[in-house]
């Protein structure tokens, strides 16, 4: 298969490029697109065959469901069971980084929804992506536009490395904004939403929304997201967690990621942002770019600071670096 790429205009989308797209999307194809937090690889939700695409163009378990993209809330409403919960939180948070697993319709293949009874929607905050889901009319099922287990690409080069030959078609609208994925809720049962990933919008936010706790799934619950079950997020050469006042060897030619000017002669590269946004902005473009410098090792920085973006990028890193249950 030979992928295609196409530059777009995120604050002017062509209207050409983007009907080709949608073309694509209508007769069962792959397509890689923007949103604000990752790149997404996108076919039609209601479509078994377009979705099994999906699966195995990443390499990914066909019991890790997928989220159905949408433009507007009657798409969503159309796919999903929304409750008042659910239609306040869209009403303040939509378009933007914040999924919802709920009940859903029939109407979803079961493959879509990993065979589960609920499913997950959002509205992403991107020009480019809600002009494709619009234009071709249909719920766009997406998950990272990774090879499963990889970063998630934050740019449509990065895409492209993981991708190239088993998709049809790349829009490119530039780097992301958020750069690590949506926050996901089950809101399922209104009078006790669970928090399933942490992501881009932050945890202290929605509960403000909300005016009550996010609770945690037990480990034993069938409501745990699948997706959280793997390891993730990961490149080719190993990650290492560095914490403050932990000693820790590093061998040479490592690189280096974080908020502090951490000085080591072994450190080959390093690349320092200046706050917690900007980090998690960067984290997975910096893993492709060590990964393509060839380093030894990549040490992360444990951000100790609680707030914002923090919950979710913690989530990643631990992920990245295997380290968790
Ligand atoms: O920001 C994002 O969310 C990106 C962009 C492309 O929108 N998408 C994304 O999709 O991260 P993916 O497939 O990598 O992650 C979807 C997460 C997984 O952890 C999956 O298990 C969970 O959502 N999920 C989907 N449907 C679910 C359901 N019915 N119940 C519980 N978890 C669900
Ligand atoms: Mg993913």
């Amino acid at each position: 298969m030979m992928t295609i790429t196409a530059k777009i205009n995120k604050w002017n989308p062509d209207k050409a490029i983007i009907s080709r797209a949608a073309e694509i999307l209508r007769s069962g194809g792959l397509v890689a697109f923007p949103t604000e937090t990752v790149y997404g690889l996108g076919a039609d939700a209601l479509n078994s065959e377009a979705v099994r695409k999906i699966y195995e163009a990443k390499g990914r378990p066909s019991d890790n469901p997928l989220i159905l993209h949408v433009y507007n809330m009657a798409q969503a409403e159309s796919l999903v069971f929304m409750n008042d919960i659910a239609r306040k939180l869209a009403k303040i948070f939509w378009p933007g980084p914040l999924t919802f697993v709920l009940p859903a319709r029939e109407i979803i293949p079961l493959r879509t929804r990993g065979g589960l009874e609920t499913a997950a929607v959002r509205m992403p905050d991107n020009p480019v992506a809600l002009a494709l889901i619009e234009a071709a009319n249909i719920p766009i099922a997406a998950p990272s536009a990774n090879l499963s287990g990889r970063p998630s690409p934050t740019d449509s080069q990065s895409v492209y490395q993981d991708m190239n030959g088993r998709i049809d078609f790349i829009l490119d609208g530039g780097n992301t904004e958020v750069g690590i994925e949506s926050t996901v809720i089950d809101l399922s049962n209104p009078e006790k939403i669970l928090m399933l990933r942490p992501g881009g919008m932050s945890r202290e936010i929605i509960e403000e929304a909300v005016n009550m706790k996010l609770q945690v799934p037990d480990n034993t619950s069938k409501k745990r997201s699948p997706g959280t079950r793997y390891k993730h997020y990961s490149p080719s050469i190993p990650v290492k967690i560095l914490r403050r006042d932990k000693d820790i060897n590093i061998p040479a030619n490592s690189g280096f990621m974080g908020l502090s000017n951490l000085e080591n002669e072994n450190f080959a590269e390093r690349i320092i942002f200046d706050d917690i946004a900007n980090y998690a902005h960067g984290l997975f473009s910096g893993f492709r770019k060590f990964e393509h410098e060839n380093l030894a090792c990549i040490f992360v920085e444990w951000p100790e600071e609680n707030s914002g973006i923090s919950e979710g990028l913690r989530d990643r890193i631990l992920r990245a670096a295997g380290d968790f249950v």
